[in-house]
């Protein structure tokens, strides 16, 4: 399974890019209005850093409009994939950029069908939201499996992209239902590494290992 980090924090992309893990990122006009530097910087920064797909979201909400800012997004990278809402403007705007061989990530998805209208325009991402979903009490991971399988059932190329994790066991789940990709929040990312047995563990192991005399430690130092 790919992972994306979900979010426009230079900072934050830094640090998890350079352990290199990180396949590509996504951002919305809300995480880039959290960040003080102009939108078209941040989004030339986060190219420079990750060399991945970078999700951008579109802001029209009419077909034409969020064609000719695809168009333009489009030249800031080659990496750009243009995120387009789930709705039949988006739709729309989706078939006619797939023909373009421009990048899309239908977003804002919340039922399987709206997924299965993406992959017919061609879109090459989706991105069910499963942390919001699961706040209306229907089961964001079952909508993973039913795109999974609706796609499976046709062959759509479309890849499905995880999103709005709100802990650690989202991914978990996700990666079980068949996602392609999970775009992780970096607080979400760091939960996955953390655990108190390993901690435990690791220091139970260099404890014993100070027991042995320096002259029998062969090249560690230590
Ligand atoms: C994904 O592309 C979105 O940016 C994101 O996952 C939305 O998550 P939220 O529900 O935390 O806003």
């Amino acid at each position: 399974m790919k992972i994306f980090l979900d979010t426009a924090n230079i900072e934050e992309i830094k640090k998890y890019a350079k352990i290199g893990i990180i396949d590509g990122v996504t951002t919305n006009p809300a995480l880039i209005a959290r960040e003080r530097e102009s939108f078209k910087g941040v989004i030339e920064e986060i190219c420079s850093l990750v060399d991945g797909p970078i999700s951008v979201e579109v802001i029209s909400k009419e077909s034409e409009g969020m064609i000719r800012e695809a168009r333009e997004l489009s030249k800031i990278h080659r990496n750009i994939v243009i995120k387009i809402p789930s709705t039949w403007e988006g739709i729309r705007a989706t078939k006619i950029l797939s023909r373009e061989n421009i990048k899309t990530n239908v977003t804002i998805i919340y039922k399987a069908n709206q997924a299965l209208l993406a992959a017919k325009a061609g879109a090459t991402y989706v991105s069910p939201f499963i942390g919001r979903l699961d706040t209306t009490s229907t089961s964001g991971i079952e909508l993973i499996r039913e795109i999974a399988t609706i796609y499976g059932n046709y062959g759509f190329e479309t890849q499905i992209l995880a999103a709005s994790m709100r802990n650690e066991i989202y991914v978990k789940m996700a990666a079980l239902s068949g996602a392609h990709v999970a775009t992780i929040p970096p607080e979400v990312l760091d939960q996955m590494m953390r655990s108190e047995l390993t901690e435990l563990g690791l220091e139970g192991f260099l404890n014993e290992w100070r027991k042995l005399p320096k002259e029998k430690r062969g090249f560690f130092k230590d």
